[in-house]
């Protein structure tokens, strides 16, 4: 049977897609790379070595070995630089990012193989209407990051129209996880603040209290990812990429809401005026109906679901 290669897998959405995937289609089919090394503790529990390889995504010949080798017929194409990061070392945000995707998508149109592309929120710019961001609008991006996952969408739509390659995406909105860090993007707050929560009942904010983004819980976007790679091609109106959210909050919010678990929980900003910048030219809300009707995308948590789950996960994974 072919085999799912996921890229950047050890990071902050790879750590959660992996197992998901190989809980729907078995250890045995799920291929997982990254740039860095197999870490010593999966190492010593003997995980499913043989189905880790390193790939840096920025070595063509590297992704094409490993799909053939391993007979791939859908690549989740994860490693990317994020937003504060991308800002920082744009030169390699540029190359990693659109290099990396034009060397998966490459490989991908000679192997005839699947490509899932993670777009994002940073797609669009701040001449995008903010509020209920239509699903096809102006997308002027003023980040490098932006730059990147817009240009990526159109790559991957060049490929599908051009060489009939059933590639896939999503905008992601910021993702609230658990098990792996976030990775040096503008909506980290809404992870680091459930930490500090939780060890010092107090967080300082780089984004101002009033400033609201989209933002969804690791497993719906996993969730999603699954669905829109298994959903029938023919009703896709819309490749590269759907908009998804599940709910559109400020740190203000986020804190009130973890205020009703932690009542001593208290708040400060101290505002990083980049990842504000970045943040103010991202939508506020994003319309994601068109995902519902063409692959009947839905979201399980709201803001009230997802800071119960955070607080319940993070407390046992404390103890332990
Ligand atoms: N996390 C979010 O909130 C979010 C939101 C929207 C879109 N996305 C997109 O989803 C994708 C994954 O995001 P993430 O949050 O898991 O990122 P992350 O930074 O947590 O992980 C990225 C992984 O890519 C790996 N990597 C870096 N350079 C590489 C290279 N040259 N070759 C192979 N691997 C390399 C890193 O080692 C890391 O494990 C990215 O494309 C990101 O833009 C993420």
């Amino acid at each position: 049977m072919r085999k799912i290669l996921v890229t950047g897998a050890f990071g902050q959405i790879g750590s959660e897609l992996v197992p998901a995937l190989q809980q729907q289609y078995g250890a045995e089919r799920v291929v997982v790379s990254d740039i860095r090394m197999v870490p010593s503790q999966a190492r010593r529990h003997g995980e499913a070595e043989h189905n880790y390889e390193q790939v840096d995504v920025s070595q063509p010949q590297q992704i094409l070995e490993v799909m053939r080798r391993h007979d791939i017929e859908t690549v989740y194409h994860l490693a990317a630089l994020l937003s504060a990061v991308a800002e920082e070392r744009p030169h390699l945000a540029w190359s990693i990012n659109m290099g990396g995707l034009y060397n998966v998508l490459e490989a991908a149109r000679q192997t005839r193989c699947r490509v899932f592309f993670p777009s994002s929120i940073g797609a669009f710019g701040p001449s995008t209407p903010r509020d209920h961001t239509p699903q096809v609008t102006i997308q002027r991006p003023t980040t490098m990051y932006g730059v990147t996952k817009a240009s990526g969408e159109l790559l991957c739509d060049y490929y599908v129209g051009r060489f009939g390659l059933d590639v896939r995406g999503l905008r992601l909105p910021g993702l609230i996880s658990y098990v792996a860090p976030p990775g040096g993007g503008t909506t980290d707050y809404a992870v680091e603040i459930f930490h500090q929560a939780l060890r010092y009942k107090h967080y300082r904010c780089f984004l101002g209290p009033k400033t609201r983004l989209d933002m969804m819980y690791m497993p719906d976007a996993t969730r999603a990812m699954i669905a829109l790679m298994e959903a029938d091609g023919a009703r896709l109106k819309h490749r590269n990429a759907y908009n998804v959210t599940a709910m559109s909050i400020a740190p203000e919010d986020l804190a009130a809401e973890i205020r009703k678990h932690i009542p001593a929980f208290a708040i400060d900003y101290q505002i990083d005026p980049v990842r504000q910048a970045i943040a103010e030219s991202w939508p506020r809300s994003l319309d994601a109906s068109a995902a519902r009707a063409d692959w009947g995308f839905a979201p399980k948590y709201d803001l009230t679901g997802m800071t119960a789950d955070m607080l319940v996960r993070l407390r046992e994974k404390f103890r332990v």
